[in-house]
């Protein structure tokens, strides 16, 4: 199975470390970040939790309106004792709890559900292990973003962040963001607005990028509403 942008998250009850809930009512009116992790007790992973726990702390998320989830395979007790270790990591020893949830999807029925396992990247005994997806959910419930990482390889953080301000930005303007944008720099007016009607929404004004072609598609103007 798998999900395509646009279709519903599935509402699915977790198991968690901070109890049993519908993922829809987790999310509530916020954004959503769902990050998967092959096991347990392994190195890349214990990276991954720990950046997002500094990250949550910092407010980075809070700031946005987003709610974040991690999952991994394995059981509630073992989530436990793997989290002492990500707290270690990081700096905080003898701290027992993270700013943010893990599931326990030891039948792997979401990950399944959710298209995540890894056909190349196997455990000791064969089976394939949950990718590193990371899906970012808006307050309608409906997927905006989805990103699959192999086992092997440890995802950017900032990266995600930088994605969910593009996100929130372009759900709420008729504005796309180009390559390697960083909020608060100049964005694209989207090809759907004409140019008399970009000349009235886009009250700083804009600029068209001359190219060889002539045609009038490259069209910059101040991030609104900084
Ligand atoms: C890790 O998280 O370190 C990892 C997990 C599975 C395969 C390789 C690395």
């Amino acid at each position: 199975m798998g999900l395509n942008l646009g279709d519903i998250f599935p509402n699915e009850t977790v198991k968690t470390t901070e109890g049993i809930f519908k993922l829809h009512d987790y999310i509530g009116n916020k954004w959503l970040v769902f990050f998967s992790h092959p096991a347990d007790y392994t190195p890349v992973c214990t990276t991954e939790l720990a950046t997002v726990s500094k990250l949550v702390e910092n407010g980075e998320f809070e700031k946005r309106g987003v709610k974040v989830i991690a999952l991994s395979c394995d059981s509630i007790i073992s989530h436990e004792g793997w989290i002492k270790d990500i707290n270690a990591f990081q700096g905080c020893d003898g701290k027992n709890n993270l700013p943010y949830p893990i599931i326990s999807d030891e039948n792997r029925s979401l990950a399944i559900m959710l298209g995540m396992l890894d056909e190349v990247d196997k455990d000791k005994s064969g089976i394939p292990l949950t990718a590193r997806a990371v899906f970012i959910v808006g307050p309608d419930k409906k997927l905006k973003l989805s990103v699959l990482y192999p086992a092997t390889t440890g995802r950017n953080f900032n990266e995600i962040i930088r994605v969910i301000d593009s996100l929130q930005l372009t759900s709420k303007y008729s504005v796309a963001t180009p390559a390697n944008w960083r909020n608060g720099e100049d964005v694209m007016i989207s090809p759907t607005v004409s140019d008399s009607d970009a000349s009235v929404k886009f009250t700083k004004g804009y600029r068209t990028v001359d190219v060889p072609s002539g045609k009038r598609y490259i069209r910059l103007t101040g991030q609104p509403h900084l």
